[in-house]
């Protein structure tokens, strides 16, 4: 004899609410707010890449960044992400974002710095006293396949992932290509007619 099929499901039911319930995923700090479902602010050793927003790509990839030169003061030097077409050295082969900070991975130590608005996202390398990491980048995942986007992750900064460009920090051929955020016509540093909007990708994570 069969058993009638509201029972059947009754049973099913009752085994699935049997199984032990799927690991919480940790909700993602207040830098992430307002980002979606898709965000979050922990990863580990991946590498940065800028795609233009609004012109052509080689690939979905983009163009890769590096830690690049920025200044120096007393016992610290200042860093900003440049494009390693420009900056070619590696001396932070990878980054890793550490519940919203950003952290270059290299033999020094280093810290991501708050970012303004016009200015570079800056990073300070030091074997004194780091400053204590800003806590203010998130990533966010590629939930929608259809949606324009390239599979990538990508960056953003004070909850906007929609505000960063490439400058050059100057018209010799030679001039850095730098990651600015809201680059301004009024700011210092680099050649605001250069400027391209980019997004930020993270490379490299499974
Ligand atoms: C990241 O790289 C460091 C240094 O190579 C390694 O110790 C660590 O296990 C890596 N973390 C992950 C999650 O892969
Ligand atoms: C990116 O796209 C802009 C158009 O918005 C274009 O002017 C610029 O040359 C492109 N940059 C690169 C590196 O292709
Ligand atoms: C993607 O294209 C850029 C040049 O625009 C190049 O530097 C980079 O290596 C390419 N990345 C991959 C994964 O092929
Ligand atoms: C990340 O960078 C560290 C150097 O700080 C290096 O030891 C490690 O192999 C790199 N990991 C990956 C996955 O590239
Ligand atoms: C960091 O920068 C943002 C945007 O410029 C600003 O609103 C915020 O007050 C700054 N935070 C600190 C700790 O300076």
């Amino acid at each position: 004899m069969h058993a009638p099929l509201s029972l059947l499901v009754l049973a099913l039911a009752g085994t699935s609410l049997a199984l032990p319930a799927p690991p919480r995923r940790r909700e993602p700090g207040a830098w992430c707010n307002n980002l979606g479902g898709g965000a979050f602010d922990i990863a580990y050793n991946f590498t940065l890449a800028a795609y233009n927003s609004t012109g052509t790509n080689t690939n979905s990839t983009g163009v890769p960044l590096v830690l690049g030169q920025a200044g120096a003061t007393t016992g610290e030097e200042i860093k900003a992400l440049s494009t390693y077409a420009s900056f070619p050295y590696n001396d932070f082969p990878n980054l890793s974002l550490l519940e919203g900070a950003l952290i270059p991975n290299g033999q020094a130590t280093a810290s991501d710095a708050n970012v303004t608005a016009g200015e570079p996202p800056n990073f300070v390398v030091t074997n004194l006293n780091p400053p204590a990491p800003a806590q203010i980048y998130c990533a966010i995942a590629d939930t929608d396949p259809a949606g324009g986007g390239t599979g990538y992750p990508i960056l953003a900064v004070h909850g906007d992932p929609d505000s960063f460009s490439l400058c050059a920090t100057g018209t010799s051929p030679r001039a850095q290509n730098n990651v600015v955020y809201k680059a301004s016509a009024n700011a210092l540093g680099y050649d605001f007619s250069s400027c391209y909007p980019v997004r930020l990708q993270l490379v490299g994570l499974y």
